[in-house]
């Protein structure tokens, strides 16, 4: 299996690399605009695979085109602008009174902006130097993203996320059940979905543990959100809905804060990059350190595994490569084209479900339709994805206005109008 990793000197590429650690006779190639970084990873990689006889050969690409030349699978997994373009995507709107936060809201709106040209162009590059390739997309905001590359690569893109996995497996848990024995009904968009059922041998449990206070306070979301909200929706948000639900109570965290995500981050990732670059004999180590110092900063002592290791992203990637690879039949949360799945948006928009994946893709399962309160969300900011991909592809000024002004956690024409100007967009 011939793996290429776009994005390839991310952070978060040894977690892709160590649970690959198991796939013998494969292949991974890294590419990175920033060689310094991909030189790093790599050294990191080395470290992981000595000593193990079957570990995946890895090479660093020198271009784009001849890392996706004759692969099997693509991750992309960039951060165009990098760590430092996270913190203005942050730090811009929440000077002008509205959430700054990486994926939603304005922040995600200014970062598909960017992320959208360059990714249009890796899927460009992908279906012609790997037509047979599948692109498996990791890069945020993920469900945007991945919308704009469909429109090259059809359903051989689909874009992943670890939080509905992580929320479905902590709800188990929290009804007293393996996260290994249930079945799940899950439907939304990326980061903004809502789990409606959770069946083990038959029986819905969601019912029972949104009546259960004490179970609720034993996992991230149901203390998050709180009982009488949960009951009130009659199922379990995944936790980016916060933003909306909490909409005034995470904006004034977010402006009270020294610190964003973002700047946070920048900081501790300058120093890791700098260090292992000056020792590249350390670069193992000092990786080791800095993830397990990440992983603390994600709090909460009852976080699932799936989540802690980073993400858990690698284990949702691997997962839909081997469903493929092998025609696996597996089911797992993905971001593909809603064909029937959800009636009221358009087929070829991209949503988040519940998806049986065998080697002919990722085939939404029907699920219970959202309510009208969630419907109307989903569509509102549906159309703001849409317009950010407008904007970004026809470099327009006016469907950027309306991708910001129409977003629910903006709302704002003349707010819109002014985080535009700060970032200079359209550029020049
Ligand atoms: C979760 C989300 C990702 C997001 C990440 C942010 O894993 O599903 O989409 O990128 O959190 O984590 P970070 O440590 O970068 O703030
Ligand atoms: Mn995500």
């Amino acid at each position: 299996m011939r793996l290429t990793i776009i994005g390839g000197g991310g952070f978060r590429v040894p977690l892709v690399y160590r649970a690959l650690l198991t796939t013998p006779g494969s292949e991974v190639t890294l590419f990175d605009p920033d060689g310094a970084r991909v030189r790093v990873i790599g050294d990191v990689l080395a470290g992981m695979a000595a000593g193990r006889r079957d570990a995946p050969a890895v090479r660093i690409a020198p271009s784009l085109d001849e890392a996706v030349r004759g692969a099997d699978f693509v991750f992309s997994a960039i951060r165009v602008g990098g760590t430092a373009g996270r913190v203005r995507d942050e730090r811009v709107p929440l000077a002008e009174g509205v959430l700054g936060q990486e994926t939603v809201g304005a922040g995600g709106v200014l970062y598909g902006l960017r992320t959208v040209p360059v990714a249009l162009r890796i899927a460009a590059r992908v279906r012609a130097l790997a037509p047979d390739a599948w692109l498996i997309n990791f890069t945020n905001p993920a469900g945007l993203v991945t919308e704009a590359m469909a429109a090259e690569l059809g359903h051989r893109v689909i874009g992943i996320c670890d939080s509905p996995v992580g929320l479905v497996r902590r709800a188990a848990r929290a009804a007293g059940v393996d996260p290994e024995d249930v079945r799940y009904g899950y439907l939304g968009l990326n980061h903004l979905g809502w789990l409606r059922s959770l069946t083990h041998r038959g029986r819905d449990l969601l019912p029972g543990l949104l009546a259960d206070d004490a179970a609720l306070a034993s996992f991230d979301e149901g203390r998050l959100f709180g009982g009488e909200l949960l009951r009130a929706l009659g199922a379990l948000p995944n936790e980016y809905l916060q933003y909306y639900y909490r909409a005034p109570e995470t904006l004034r965290a977010a402006r009270e804060a020294d610190e964003t995500r973002g700047e946070f981050l920048d900081r501790r990732q300058g120093t890791f990059f700098a260090a292992a670059a000056r020792d590249p004999g350390s670069a193992g180590a000092l990786w080791e350190r800095a993830r397990r110092e990440r992983e603390e900063t994600y709090g909460g002592g009852d976080r699932d595994p799936w989540d802690l290791e980073g993400g858990g992203y690698e284990r949702v990637a691997l997962a839909l490569m081997h469903a493929i690879a092998e025609d696996r039949r597996t089911r797992l949360i993905l971001n593909v084209r809603n064909g029937d799945a959800c009636p009221a948006l358009p087929h070829d928009a991209i949503v988040e479900t519940v998806c049986e994946v065998d080697a002919n893709g990722a085939h939404p399962v029907p699920c219970l339709s959202p309510g009208m309160a969630e419907l109307g969300l989903m569509l509102q900011v549906k159309a703001a994805e849409r317009a950010t991909i407008e904007a970004a592809v026809r470099r327009s000024r006016p469907a950027a206005l309306r991708a910001l002004a129409l977003h629910p956690l903006v709302g704002s024409a003349d707010t819109a109008s002014r985080i535009l100007a700060a970032v200079a967009f359209p550029p020049l």
